[in-house]
């Protein structure tokens, strides 16, 4: 089947070249010229583990195309799938005008029926405007447009794996011709067909995932609750890591029991910095405006919002508490990314401390292993350094914001031995205490005291 992606994104470009590594001939397009050539020159525009290894092969192979030209994308397709930014506007609704734009593309260059599949996270009820925007905007009669909703659930960092390994793949459809296509687009997937990059030669015996055939409206509200709820599991855990601090419990031995109730599940109980990234934040604000809109009131997503942004503030005032004065200090800050495996630093809470930390009159030094030419672009005058070790020479305090496996592995006897003051602040609960404490660090984290977690918990 002739596929377009519309928007070369994380989600479009991991989907353009996931399918067609499933068999699929995919045309990928972008309004963005400049990516689209850095793409056919083979430069990969995001930093995601594998997916190099995927577009190279299929491009090779002729399965995946790129053009600047987005007429002809969806020319030559019967499927566009639509995978552009929903950025939050100022009021925290999600900006659909580049959904609007593609849906006038899209009506005017078609001169045969498509299914029009929303990748992009959108609220409710966008599938409906989508239609009715594909008809409005129609030129040529003889070309009728389908709708159908098929949200992504893959993350940063594992993007690929995700994608050709989810647990669920959900599409929300209107009619018997979308969801055969749909199945028909998915079923090398389903099947296993396909070279995985992640798991040579073969990927481990897995139970096949569920196809949730829904309504359109169903799987908007899936995506957006489903990321909601992930960062109401985030928040929870996080009160718990206060509530630790204030009570005398270790909060990786709370969540570890806490989630070993299948009804709860140990993942994303993770305590420290909080969620960052382009998805989690922007998703919860959307829904709650979503919600407010259709007259019911998210006060529960307001809440696990107002903890969120509430954690920046903990790891600023457990550092001011140990420096006592913040200014002229020297920081190192260990990763800006939003989370380990991933160059993006959109909504990282280390952007947001580093940004305090200046203003504090701090003197700031940060690393990371795939973010900083980003963190460059925001921070243009700040100190960088590819060397950790670098990094900590000097400081007064250095603080772990993003848990890179390459930080864990360091020789921590020699940071210590750099810092001026042997100050570690861990937002991410990456390290241990009692070891960080063994080598002489002032080590502070989140909800975890200094003793180590009984024996039986680890
Ligand atoms: C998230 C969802 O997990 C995906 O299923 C979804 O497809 C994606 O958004 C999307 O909408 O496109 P992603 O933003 O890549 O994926 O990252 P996550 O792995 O969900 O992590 C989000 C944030 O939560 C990170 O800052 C991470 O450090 C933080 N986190 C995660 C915690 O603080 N604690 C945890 O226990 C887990």
């Amino acid at each position: 089947m002739k596929l377009a992606v519309i928007g070369c994104g994380y989600v479009g470009l991991v989907s353009g070249a996931c399918l067609a590594e499933a068999g699929h001939e995919v045309i990928a397009t972008d309004n963005d010229a400049s990516k689209i050539a850095a793409l056919q020159a083979g430069e990969i525009p995001i930093y995601e583990p594998n997916l190099d290894t995927v577009i190279e092969t299929v491009v090779r192979e002729g399965r995946l195309q790129f053009t600047a030209n987005g007429g002809e994308a969806v020319r030559d397709s019967d499927v566009v799938f639509i995978c552009v930014g929903t950025p939050p506007t100022d009021s925290g609704d999600a900006d659909l005008s580049a959904i609007d734009s593609v849906a006038r593309m899209i009506a005017q260059e078609s001169k045969s029926s498509k299914l029009v599949i929303e990748k992009s996270t959108v609220p409710a009820q966008t599938g409906e405007q989508l239609k009715r925007a594909l008809q409005v905007y129609a030129t040529n009669p003889g070309a009728k447009f389908c709708v159908a909703s098929n949200p992504e659930f893959l993350r940063e960092g594992t993007a690929v794996k995700d994608f050709f390994h989810p647990d669920r793949i959900v599409i929300g459809v209107e009619d018997e011709e979308s969801e055969r296509q749909l199945r028909e687009i998915y079923a090398p997937i389903l099947a296993g067909r396909f070279r995985c990059p992640v798991h040579e030669p073969n990927c481990p015996p897995a139970t096949t995932p569920d196809f949730v055939v829904t309504t359109i409206n169903s799987a908007e509200l899936i995506k957006h609750a489903s990321n909601s709820f992930l960062g109401l599991k985030i928040s929870y855990a996080n009160v718990l890591a206060d509530l630790c601090e204030r009570l005398g419990g270790n909060v990786d031995e709370v969540t570890r029991a806490v989630g070993l109730d299948p009804r709860i599940g140990g993942q994303f109980l993770k305590a420290g910095l909080g969620f960052g990234g382009f998805c989690l934040p922007k998703d919860i604000q959307a829904f709650i405006k979503l919600a407010d809109r259709a007259g019911v009131d998210f006060g529960l997503l307001k809440e696990v919002e107002r903890v969120n942004k509430q954690r920046v503030d903990l790891l600023l005032d457990k550092l001011k508490k140990a420096l006592w004065v913040m200014k002229g200090k020297k920081i190192g800050v260990l990763g800006i990314a939003f989370k380990p495996n991933t160059d993006d630093i959109r909504l990282a809470p280390a952007i947001e401390v580093i940004r305090r930390l200046l203003a504090e009159g701090c003197i700031v030094r940060a690393t990371d292993p795939e973010a900083m030419a980003r963190a460059r672009t925001v921070f243009p005058d700040l100190a960088y350094s590819a060397d950790p070790y670098e990094v900590s020479l000097g400081a007064d305090a250095l603080l772990v914001l993003t848990e890179w496996e390459q930080f864990r592995r360091l020789d921590w006897k020699r940071v210590r031995h750099e810092m001026a003051r042997p100050l570690l602040i861990d937002g991410r609960n990456m390290l241990r205490p009692e070891e960080m404490k063994a080598l002489g660090f002032e080590y502070i984290s989140f909800g975890r005291p200094d003793k180590p977690p009984a024996e039986h918990a680890r």
